[in-house]
C-alpha cells in the first residue's frame, strides 16, 4: 500500500486516511493511494461505512503545486472521486483545516461531509487562471443550487464550516475530535446506504434553475464588472451552466474542455506566476532559510501619524504587544482614535466582534515617553519625513533601545544607510516600506541596507509574514522599487495630458486595461502635495534631473491636493470618492499645452498603455540590474500587491516578457527618439531584447 494514503478499520466503519505532508496535497501518489485504500476499505466486509480523514493539519488542500504545469500521471483525480461516488457503502468526508480545489472535489465525491467548526472549504482556482477540473462546477450546484454555486466559484473566496452547514455543503458540524466525531456520523449513516447522496444524480437543487436564464445573464454581467478583463470567472460560469443544462456526464465533459482551454491560457500563465512569484519572494539567496532569527515579542512604533496608526493595528491583529509613541498628546489622542474608528468600523461589518476587537486595542499602548521603548524587539520609526528629524529620533533609538533591538525606518524616500550611520548598530537597521492604508495594503517592501545584518533581514522577512503581509527585499535607491518605478509612470501620464489627453481618458484606457485604478484618481487618494512637496524639495539641488509636467504644480498651487480637498485632477461631491470630470482641470491641461506651443492630438489608448506601463518596465529593468530588487518576479509581486496592477497580467516584468522584449525595445527606443533623455533604454532591456530572452531567463 502507498505510503501516503493508509487503510484501517475501527468497528464497523473504515478510516482511509490521506497523510501527505504539510497539506495533503493531490500528488499523484495520494490519487493512486486513495484508490487503493478505498478498494481495500470496499473489499472488507466488515467495514458498513468509510470515512475519508487527512492527517496532520488539514484535509485535503488541493493540487499539488508541484505537479502545475507538467502532464497529469494516471489516475486522474476524476477516476478518484467517481470511485468514492459508485461505492457500494456510504463514504463520509471529515473535515478539519481546509479542503480546497480538489481537497473539497473530493469531499463532493463523497456522500456525506462533516467538519470542525473551525474547517473551511473552497474552490479557489479561478485565482490561478482555472477552474475547478475534477467535476466541482457539476457537483456543487446540485448540492447547493447554482447561485450559490456560482457565488463561490466565481470568486474563490472561502467559506467557513458554519456557512457551509448552513449552505448545505457540511451535513454536521462535528465537536471535540473530529475522528470520534466522524465514526459517529459514519455508523450512524451506514444503514441508510448511498441512496440519493450521489452528487451527479441530484436534480433537486437545480431544477428551479433550469428555466432561470436572467440568472445567468445577471450573473455574467456582474462578474464582467467584478473582474475586469479577467476570463476564467467568465468561463467558470459556462460550466456551471453546463451543470443546469446538460445530463451530468455531458456537464463533465465541458468542464474539462473549458479547463483544458483554460490551464494554458497566458492568464492562467500569469496567475499562477503570480503564485509561485509571492512564494520565492520569501527566499534570500545569501541569507540562507536557517539563519537565526530573533525573537520579536513586543515592538515600538514611534509617530502615531496616517502609517503609524496603522502599522500598529498590525501588530495588535498579530497578537503583539506595541507602544505608540508621539510627541504631542493630542497627535497621539487622535492616532488612538483613528485606530479605534478603524477597528470599531470592522465590528459594524461584521468581520470582527467586539472582544477581538478590545484584545487587540488593549495591546496597543499609547505614550508621549520614548523611554517606552527600552522593552521592544522592535522599533518602527513613522515620524514625518525629514531626515533631520529621522536622525534626531534614531539617534535617541540607539540610546534606548536594548541591545539586539530591530531598528526599522518606514521612510518611503530617504537613504536607510544615512539613517543607519547615526547609530552605533548599523547591523540592526532596516527599512520597512508598508504602503497606506499600513492596516490593509498586503505590501511590505523590506530595505536592504548596506550594513543590515542577515538575521536582522531574516528575521524582519519573517515579521512581515507574521504581521500577514507580503514582505519583498529591496535595496536602497530613491523610491525603492515600487515608488522609483511609478514616478516613470505617472510623469508619462501627465506628459500625455501635454500632448492631447485628459485626466478622466488615462484613466480609462488603463483601467480597461485592468489597473485597479488609473493614476490621476490614485493621485487624488494619495494626495497631490505628497509628491508636489518632494518636488519642491528636490528642485533646487537637481534642476535639470527630473523633467516633468508642470500641471501637477499648477493644480497644487491651487490647493487641489486630492480626495481630502475634494478638488484634485476630478472633483469630489462631499463626502463622495467618485471622481467626476472637472472643466477647471482640462482648461488648466489646455493652457498648459499652449504655453509650451503644443498642439493638442488625440491619443490611441493602446498608446496610452505603452507609454505608462513601459516606463513601469524600462524602471523595472534598470532595477534589476543595479541588484535592487533580486528578481524580477519580486518587481511583479510588488506592483500586484502595492500597486492595484491586475493579477492577470501577472506583473510588469512578466507581462513584457509575454508582450516579447523585442517589441516593448522597440517602442521604448521610439518613446527616446520622441519623448527625451528619461525614455534611454535600460541596458539589460536593450541586451535581452537583442538575444531575444525574457526578463525570466535573468539570472543576475
Ligand atoms: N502617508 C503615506 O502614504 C506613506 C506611505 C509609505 C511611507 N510613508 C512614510 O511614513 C512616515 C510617516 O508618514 P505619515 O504619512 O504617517 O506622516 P504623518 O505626518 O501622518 O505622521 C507623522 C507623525 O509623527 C509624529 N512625530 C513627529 N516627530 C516625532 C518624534 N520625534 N517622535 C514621535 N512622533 C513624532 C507626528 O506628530 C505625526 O503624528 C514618513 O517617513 C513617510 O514618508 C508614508
Amino acid at each position: 500500500m502507498s505510503p501516503v494514503v493508509r487503510y484501517e478499520r475501527r468497528g464497523a466503519v473504515g478510516i482511509v486516511t490521506v497523510d501527505n505532508p504539510p497539506v495533503n496535497a493531490l500528488s499523484q501518489a495520494v490519487r493512486q493511494g486513495l484508490i487503493e485504500a478505498l478498494g481495500q476499505g470496499l473489499g472488507d466486509d466488515g467495514a458498513q461505512a468509510l470515512i475519508v480523514i487527512g492527517a496532520g493539519r488539514t484535509f485535503i488542500a488541493g493540487a499539488d503545486i508541484k505537479e502545475f504545469g507538467k502532464p497529469l500521471a494516471a489516475p486522474d483525480l476524476n477516476l478518484v472521486i467517481s470511485t468514492i461516488e459508485d461505492a457500494g457503502k456510504p463514504v463520509v468526508a471529515a473535515i478539519h483545516g481546509t479542503a480546497l480545489g480538489g481537497g473539497l472535489e473530493v469531499a463532493l465525491g463523497c456522500h456525506y461531509r462533516v467538519a470542525l467548526g473551525s474547517a473551511q472549504v473552497g474552490l479557489p482556482e479561478v485565482k490561478l487562471g482555472i477552474l475547478p477540473g475534477a467535476g466541482g462546477t457539476q457537483r456543487l450546484p446540485r448540492l447547493i443550487g447554482a447561485k450559490a454555486a456560482l457565488d463561490m466559484i466565481t470568486t474563490g473566496d472561502f467559506v467557513r464550516a458554519p456557512q457551509a452547514n448552513a449552505l448545505g455543503i457540511i451535513d454536521a458540524v462535528v465537536d471535540g475530535d473530529l475522528l470520534e466525531g466522524a465514526l459517529r456520523f459514519a455508523a450512524e449513516v451506514a444503514p441508510r446506504g448511498t441512496a440519493g447522496r450521489r452528487l451527479s444524480e441530484r436534480d433537486d437543487k437545480i431544477a428551479g434553475d433550469r428555466g432561470n436564464a436572467a440568472l445567468f445573464a445577471e450573473y455574467r454581467a456582474q462578474v464582467k464588472k467584478r473582474a475586469r478583463g479577467q476570463v476564467s470567472p467568465l468561463r467558470s460560469i459556462d460550466a456551471v451552466e453546463a451543470a443546469i443544462t446538460l445530463p451530468f456526464a455531458e456537464g463533465l465533459a465541458r468542464e474539462r474542455a473549458i479547463f483544458s482551454e483554460l490551464v494554458t491560457s497566458p492568464q492562467a500563465r500569469a496567475l499562477i506566476h503570480a503564485f509561485f512569484a509571492e512564494r520565492e519572494a520569501m527566499s534570500v539567496p545569501d541569507v540562507p532559510g536557517d539563519t537565526p532569527v530573533r525573537a520579536i515579542k513586543s515592538a515600538a512604533v514611534i509617530g502615531a501619524g496616517t502609517m503609524g496608526g496603522g502599522i500598529a493595528m498590525n501588530f495588535g491583529n498579530a497578537g503583539i504587544p506595541v507602544t505608540l509613541v508621539e510627541t504631542a498628546a493630542d497627535a497621539l489622542e487622535r492616532g488612538l482614535g483613528i485606530i479605534r474608528g478603524n477597528y470599531a468600523a470592522t465590528v459594524a461589518k461584521g468581520r470582527l466582534d467586539q472582544a477581538a476587537m478590545e484584545k487587540r486595542m488593549a495591546l496597543i499602548r499609547g505614550t508621549l515617553d520614548i523611554g517606552a521603548i527600552r522593552a521592544a524587539d522592535v522599533v518602527v520609526e513613522a515620524v514625518f519625513e525629514e531626515m533631520a528629524i529621522k536622525k534626531e529620533v534614531f539617534a535617541k533609538l540607539d540610546r534606548l533601545a536594548k541591545p539586539g533591538a530591530i531598528l526599522a525606518t518606514n521612510t518611503s524616500t530617504l537613504d536607510v544607510d544615512a539613517i543607519a550611520a547615526v547609530t552605533a548598530r548599523p547591523q540592526d537597521v532596516i527599512g520597512t516600506h508598508f504602503f497606506s492604508p499600513a492596516n490593509v495594503m498586503r505590501l511590505l517592501e523590506i530595505v536592504r541596507g548596506e550594513k543590515t545584518g542577515k538575521d536582522v533581514i531574516a528575521t524582519t522577512m519573517r515579521l512581515g509574514k507574521t504581521l500577514a503581509k507580503v514582505p519583498v527585499l529591496v535595496g536602497v535607491c530613491d523610491g525603492f522599487v515600487g515608488n522609483r518605478m511609478i514616478f516613470q509612470y505617472s510623469r508619462e501620464a501627465e506628459f500625455l495630458l501635454e500632448e492631447g489627453a485628459l485626466p478622466a481618458q488615462v484613466d480609462k484606457a488603463l483601467q480597461d486595461w485592468g489597473m485597479a485604478m488609473g493614476p490621476f484618481a490614485m493621485s487624488d487618494m494619495a494626495g497631490n502635495d505628497v509628491s508636489w512637496r518632494i518636488r519642491r524639495g528636490q528642485a533646487a539641488s537637481r534642476p535639470n534631473d527630473r523633467r516633468y509636467s508642470h500641471i501637477a504644480d499648477r493644480l497644487c498651487e491651487q490647493g487641489r491636493f486630492g480626495q481630502k480637498a475634494n478638488a484634485g485632477w476630478y472633483r469630489y461631491e462631499k463626502g463622495s470618492r467618485a471622481p467626476l470630470p472637472d472643466p477647471e482641470v482640462e482648461k488648466l491641461v489646455v493652457a498648459e499645452s499652449a504655453r509650451l506651443g503644443i498642439k493638442r492630438q488625440a491619443i490611441a489608448d493602446e498608446e496610452i498603455v505603452k507609454r505608462t506601463i513601459y516606463g513601469l518596465v524600462n524602471e523595472g529593468a534598470r532595477i534589476l540590474e543595479e541588484g535592487i530588487a533580486q528578481r524580477p518576479g519580486d518587481i511583479d509581486v510588488i506592483y500586484l500587491t502595492g500597486y492595484g496592477f491586475p493579477a492577470w497580467r501577472g506583473g510588469p516584468m512578466f507581462y513584457a516578457d509575454t508582450v516579447g522584449l523585442d517589441k516593448v525595445y522597440a517602442d521604448v527606443r521610439r518613446f527616446h527618439e520622441t519623448q527625451g533623455y528619461f525614455w534611454k533604454p535600460a541596458p539589460l532591456l536593450e541586451r535581452l531584447a537583442r538575444e531575444g530572452k525574457r526578463f525570466a531567463d535573468w539570472k543576475g
